[in-house]
């Protein structure tokens, strides 16, 4: 496995570049804006593709680098489904697992510093977040954090295995890296006997609001890609003039999302399914969707969750010489919105 522990000493942030393989895909957990060059010269270095840029929360000391990575690569961007970010690619929630080439992700809901943090296990380590720090925890005292809810998510990593490794967030002495049991034992904020006793002392903190809070928060909350380009060039339709196309069999229907993501969430009947990653390779000639428009004579219809991805594919379409190719804007989350119909059994 590919793995680099990345810092920024500005915020104090670690971020995380995973992958299973040179030449494969990668993950990023919790990119900073400031470093985005820096990754993508690290991607380009160990010949990977960003497929997936992930933030454990809405952060509030650093803005982050998921618009930026997603603006540039055209990786898909992931968040909780509790985030109060305006548009993200793909959201995700307790049991639910984060996929890329070679890697599986356990995704647990562990709120308490935020009411949108999760934390991420990959075989024997954890990706914390701001909820386990090295000898710390994330504070609760604002964007919705709550410490008797922080004390439950502590306890659920303490049942992971001893020797599992803790990588946070954020580390502000110059610590890396730590396990599970060395924080049950040495953790000053878990040596607590109850959820009571752990809010009395996180009432005790009296912290100042970081520096960046004001920036930060709004601008992490206004990630969405500018479907409104997509939408001026006439590349996109609603959900009920998609609905129209259909009907008249004007249109081959593709939904990019993921096979977890169509069964979680149902499909737009009468769709063909081509997962976004994949996308480059079935646009190409002779690949999947360019033979399909070619054979049909009928233009592509794509969706997805939210209408990110299915943006950038309709770009991409077009970039590779297909026409009359468009998108459903806002995805099964609009086509859901306003009322029309959604197949549960995929
Ligand atoms: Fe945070």
């Amino acid at each position: 496995m590919i793995f680099r522990q990345l810092f920024d000493s500005v915020s104090g942030t670690y971020t995380y570049l995973l992958a299973s393989r040179r030449g494969g895909e990668a993950l990023i957990i919790d990119p900073v804006i400031e470093k985005v060059d820096r990754y993508l010269k690290l991607i380009e270095e160990l010949d990977l593709r960003l497929v997936k840029a992930v933030d454990t929360h809405l952060h509030a000391d650093h803005i982050t680098g998921l618009g930026a990575l997603r603006d540039r690569t055209q990786c898909i961007t992931v968040m909780g489904e509790q985030s109060k970010v305006d548009v993200v690619s793909m959201r995700i929630a307790e049991g639910d697992r984060l996929r890329v080439e070679g890697l599986s992700l356990d995704v647990l809901y562990t709120p308490g510093h935020t009411d949108d943090s999760y934390s991420f296990v990959l075989d024997d380590r954890v990706f914390t977040g701001d909820t386990l720090l090295i000898r710390g925890t994330g504070r609760t005292d604002f964007q919705n954090g709550d410490s008797r809810q922080q004390y439950e998510s502590l306890q659920r990593l303490m049942r992971l295995p001893d020797e599992t490794l803790v990588l946070p967030a954020h580390d502000y002495k110059g610590d890396t890296v730590s396990t599970i049991g060395e924080e049950k034992r040495f953790n000053p904020r878990l040596q607590v006997k109850d959820a009571e006793a752990y809010a009395a002392l996180m009432a005790s903190l009296n912290l100042s609001n970081p520096k960046m809070m004001d920036v930060a928060v709004p601008a992490n909350m206004r990630q969405g890609l500018m479907q409104a380009e997509i939408a001026r060039r006439g590349w996109a339709v609603s959900p009920t003039q998609a609905a129209d196309l259909l009907g008249a069999r004007d249109v081959m229907l593709v939904d990019l999302r993921e096979p977890g993501e169509r069964k979680k969430h149902g499909v737009i009947p009468g769709s063909l399914h081509a997962p976004y990653p994949d996308l480059r390779e079935n646009l190409g000639p002779g690949g999947m969707l360019h033979e399909l428009a070619a054979s049909t004579g009928r233009p592509l219809l794509f969706y997805c969750a939210f209408g990110e991805r299915s943006a950038m594919a309709v770009q991409a379409a077009q970039d590779s010489g297909l026409i009359g190719v468009r998108h459903i804007e806002g995805g099964i989350g609009a086509w859901a919105g306003a009322g029309l119909t959604v197949e549960r059994s995929a």
